[in-house]
């Protein structure tokens, strides 16, 4: 972990290697991971249609694709895509929020960590609904905490 040399800030954070589609968990936060051309992508691992995560579905192109219901989003981006069968194409239009992502000097991935990402993170978990079935998801998608 070093703080961001470039002045983003933020706290650049090793994720793990990557090779397809990941979800990892950086200072509590879920991130979904994917490489585009060799390339590091990733975004906050919440999808606006029902706060379920994206998890480690791998990339379609240069797109996540929701394994939920379908919905897509610009890997660079976070741009919504299309609605597949979304329940709330309204909240999918928000898109996905994007972490920025580079790969170090061993391969692997670092991941920007910022007060914007935490802050998001915090409305995600605020908005949520209260039901186990997101949490049990989300711990099932990856490496999540277990407290
Ligand atoms: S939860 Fe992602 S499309 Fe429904």
């Amino acid at each position: 972990m070093n703080r961001d040399p470039e002045g983003k800030g933020g706290t650049w954070v090793r994720a793990l290697p990557s090779g397809g589609g990941e979800a990892v968990w950086v200072e509590g936060i879920p991130v979904a991971l994917g490489r585009i051309d060799g390339k590091p992508v990733a975004v906050l691992d919440d999808c606006p249609d029902e706060s379920l995560p994206l998890g480690a579905s791998p990339l379609a192109g240069d797109r996540f694709v929701c394994p939920h219901h379908g919905a897509t989003f610009c890997a660079r981006t976070g741009s919504f895509c299309g609605a597949g069968r979304a329940r709330h194409p309204d909240r999918c239009s928000q898109g996905l929020v994007p972490v920025q992502a580079r790969t170090n000097a061993q391969g692997s991935i670092d991941l920007l960590v910022t007060t914007s990402l935490r802050a998001s993170w915090e409305s995600v978990r605020r908005r949520r609904p209260t039901c186990s079935r997101n949490m049990a998801a989300w711990r099932r998608s990856s490496s999540a905490p277990r407290n």
